[in-house]
Order: C-alpha cells, then sequence, then structure tokens
C-alpha cells in the first residue's frame, strides 16, 4: 500500500521503518526536504536526526507535506500537535480528501516547560479540528497514547496483553484502520471509543502519559481490566 507519513520526528520516522519494513511504498513529509536530509543533530536526547536515519532507511520516499499526502492511499499526522494544522493547510484538503487520516498527534504546548499543557481541550481536540476542517478526510485518532516504539511493537511491553484506542465518525475508516494496527504492527486488543468527540479524552490522558513517561521513560501502556 502507499503510506504518506506526515512528520520526520520519532514518531515519521519510527511509523515509516516499520511500515517501509513490511513492503509498503512509504513517503515521509517535511516542509523542507533538503534542510531534513541536512539535519544531523537531534532535537531531543535519544533521538535520531533525520539525516543519518534516512541513510539507514533510502527506500523511503522524502517529499514535502504536499507531496506525502498526495503518495498515500492512508495519510498518518506524525506531526507536532501545536501545528498540525498548519502541517494540514500544507499537505492540502486535496490531497487528503476520500482518504484515511490516522492522527497520532498530541496538541501539546511546552512553551512553559514540562510539563506541557494542552492548546485544545475539555469541550474541542485536535482530532475534532482536523475532522472539521477536512470533512472529507475520514480521520481515525489512535496510537497518540502509546509512545513510538510502542506503537510498532506492543509486544515488547506486557506482551502485548494492553490496550489501544480508536475513535472516528466513520465507522469503515475505523474498522480498516483497526486492522491495519492488527496487521501492520500486532496490536490486540483495540476499543473504540466512539466518534471524533472522543479525541478529547484521548488527548486528555497525556497529562497523565507524559508524567508516567518522566517517571520511568516511555516503555508501558495502560490496559482496561474491568
Ligand atoms: N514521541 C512520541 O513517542 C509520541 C507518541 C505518541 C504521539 N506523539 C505525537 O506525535 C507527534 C509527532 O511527535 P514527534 O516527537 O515525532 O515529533 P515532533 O517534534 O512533535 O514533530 C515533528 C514534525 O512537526 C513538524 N513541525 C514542527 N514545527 C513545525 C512548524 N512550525 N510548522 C510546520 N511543521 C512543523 C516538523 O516538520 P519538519 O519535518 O519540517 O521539521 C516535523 O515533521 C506529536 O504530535 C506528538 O505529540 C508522539
Amino acid at each position: 500500500m502507499r503510506i504518506g507519513v506526515l512528520g520526520t520526528g520519532v514518531v515519521g520516522q519510527t511509523l515509516s521503518g516499520k511500515l517501509a519494513s513490511l513492503g509498503h511504498e512509504t513517503m515521509i513529509g517535511t516542509r523542507n526536504v533538503e534542510a531534513a536530509l541536512a539535519r544531523t543533530t537531534a532535537e531531543m536526547p535519544g533521538e535520531q536526526p533525520f539525516g543519518p536515519w534516512h541513510h539507514e532507511y533510502p527506500d523511503i520516499l522524502v517529499g514535502t507535506f504536499g507531496e506525502a499526502a498526495a503518495h498515500g492511499e492512508v495519510v498518518i499526522n506524525g506531526t507536532r500537535g501545536a501545528v498540525s494544522m498548519v502541517v494540514l493547510e500544507l499537505a492540502g484538503a486535496e490531497n487528503l480528501d476520500g482518504k484515511i487520516l490516522i492522527d497520532v498527534a498530541n496538541p501539546l504546548d511546552f512553551s512553559q516547560g514540562m510539563p506541557p499543557s494542552l492548546t485544545v481541550s475539555n469541550s474541542d481536540s485536535l482530532g475534532e479540528q482536523i475532522q472539521r476542517t477536512y470533512p472529507g478526510a475520514r480521520v481515525v485518532k489512535t496510537l497518540n497514547m502509546v509512545g513510538a516504539p510502542v506503537q510498532v511493537a506492543p509486544a515488547q511491553v506486557g506482551d502485548g496483553d494492553h490496550t489501544l484506542f480508536v475513535a472516528g465518525n466513520d465507522g469503515d475508516a475505523k474498522d480498516a484502520v483497526a486492522n491495519y494496527l492488527r496487521e501492520w504492527f500486532g496490536w490486540r486488543e483495540i476499543v473504540d471509543l466512539g466518534d471524533i468527540t472522543n479525541a478529547r479524552a484521548m488527548e486528555m490522558y497525556l497529562a497523565l502519559w507524559i508524567r508516567l513517561l518522566m517517571a520511568g521513560g516511555p516503555m508501558f501502556n495502560i490496559k482496561v481490566v474491568r
């Protein structure tokens, strides 16, 4: 399948790397291709700068946000949540129309330092903003509640016995995404929270996720036990 991954950070790298290893024709999107490929210093300790990372994955195409969105039969938003609306405008409504748009982003506001707050919450969410602005896209919010390494390898945490959530207005799109998540990454327990308004809860969970990350790193997840 042709997949467009918007985002050159650890999420874009991790998802693209895994998808390409599965044989998908993957294009990663960025503001400026040359600038991204020339990057040799990481923004955060422990992250790989895009240039050396791409050397390890030469088969992954690199394009602008618009080119990556146009390339994808499915498009993934793995960009900084505070600027995802700007990125999607660059991607172009015409390149998202009718497509499944998997939204992995969190609208985190780091302007006051750690831990971050949210740029949108309570009665709205980034997932909803995206769906409202791009009514032709079939937005499915998922994977935003787990760290990048866990997204593509849930079995690395508790043998994979934990929960992933999805939310979105289009039931067929959610079913398709749940199947992708099972096939591509091995997710087993997927809970459908309902329509895209449920992205509020998924994004507000980040207040706890960030604190758990600060307490012990990214290799964890939660499980719903009734
Ligand atoms: N890190 C995780 O483990 C994790 C887990 C779950 C969800 N998430 C969410 O996934 C998303 C990606 O996270 P990340 O850590 O991989 O990377 P990130 O640093 O949050 O985002 C990197 C991407 O955002 C773009 N970007 C940054 N500032 C921009 C601006 N002013 N205008 C346009 N684009 C801009 C960058 O574009 P260029 O390519 O042009 O530089 C890059 O593609 C975030 O929303 C994050 O909250 C992260």
